[in-house]
């Protein structure tokens, strides 16, 4: 199994993200974009379902929405957020469905610690893989390095049963100096680990090229206790799957 190098690892401790070129090749890529061309072909959505995946700012719409028993509940199924506009009043696609997934170009600033919490911190990597090359122009992630070891003063998380719309914030994201972002252009098939702290964003891609990424996170399991306020939670059908036993 490849490992990091010390330089790789201490890279990756100082800036709290190391990006990865060449990872996976050309052939990889384009088996995992058919995959998420098949799921997207057979999407069903129902229509009181079409609702957008909301970070940011935007929490007064999470509530207007009605819809975020599909969201809380997609740990252990496949769901779909959409970007916002795409559909009519009536529910119907606007775009072509294949063009209006979510997850695929801007994100505003964030700490994935902040809808993914642990006891202790730091516990959560994400796992970002470019299935295609991602640039200036189609939305390349932006990082604040070494923001990793500022705490987290936002949480995302549900409300108990019945008490209220379903999720909530408490705190804020604070005001975040835009010159200290740093840009991550990268090929095809690099992967990026991201820190569960560390900030980070994307632009809106206004470009006519896509930027089709796959990400996940992974969590050290080991003396970790996943918060029982995160929105995402295992189910008894679909436990998180252990890497290692
Ligand atoms: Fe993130």
């Amino acid at each position: 199994m490849a490992c990091l190098s010390p330089s790789q690892l201490q890279k990756f401790q100082e800036d709290g993200f190391l990006v990865l070129e060449g990872f996976f090749s050309a052939d990889e890529c384009v088996a995992m974009q058919r995959r998420i061309g098949e799921i997207v072909a057979e999407m069903d959505v129902p229509l009181y379902c079409r609702t957008e995946f909301l970070t940011g700012k935007e929490e007064e719409q999470l509530r207007a929405h009605g819809s975020s028993d599909y969201f809380l509940n997609s740990g252990d199924k496949i769901r779909f957020f959409f970007e916002k506009d795409v559909f009519d009043k009536e529910g119907n696609f606007l775009v072509p469905p294949e063009k209006s997934i979510n997850k695929i170009g801007h994100v505003s600033p964030h700490q994935d610690a902040s809808f993914l919490h642990t006891e202790p911190l730091g516990r959560v990597l994400g796992i970002w893989i470019a299935l295609e090359d991602a640039t200036l122009e189609n939305s390349c992630l932006w990082f604040i390095p070494g923001s990793h070891t500022s705490g987290v003063s936002k949480r995302f998380i549900r409300d108990p049963a019945g008490s209220g719309p379903g999720t909530s914030f408490l705190g804020s994201e604070p005001v975040r100096d835009q010159s200290l972002f740093v840009p991550t252009p990268v090929q095809r098939g690099a992967l990026i680990l991201i820190h569960g702290e560390v900030v980070h964003m994307s632009k809106q891609n206004l470009s006519d090229r896509s930027r089709h990424a796959y990400t996940f996170h992974v969590m050290e399991a080991s003396g970790t206790v996943w918060s029982p306020e995160n929105w995402l939670q295992p189910t008894a059908e679909l436990p998180f799957p252990p890497l290692y036993t």
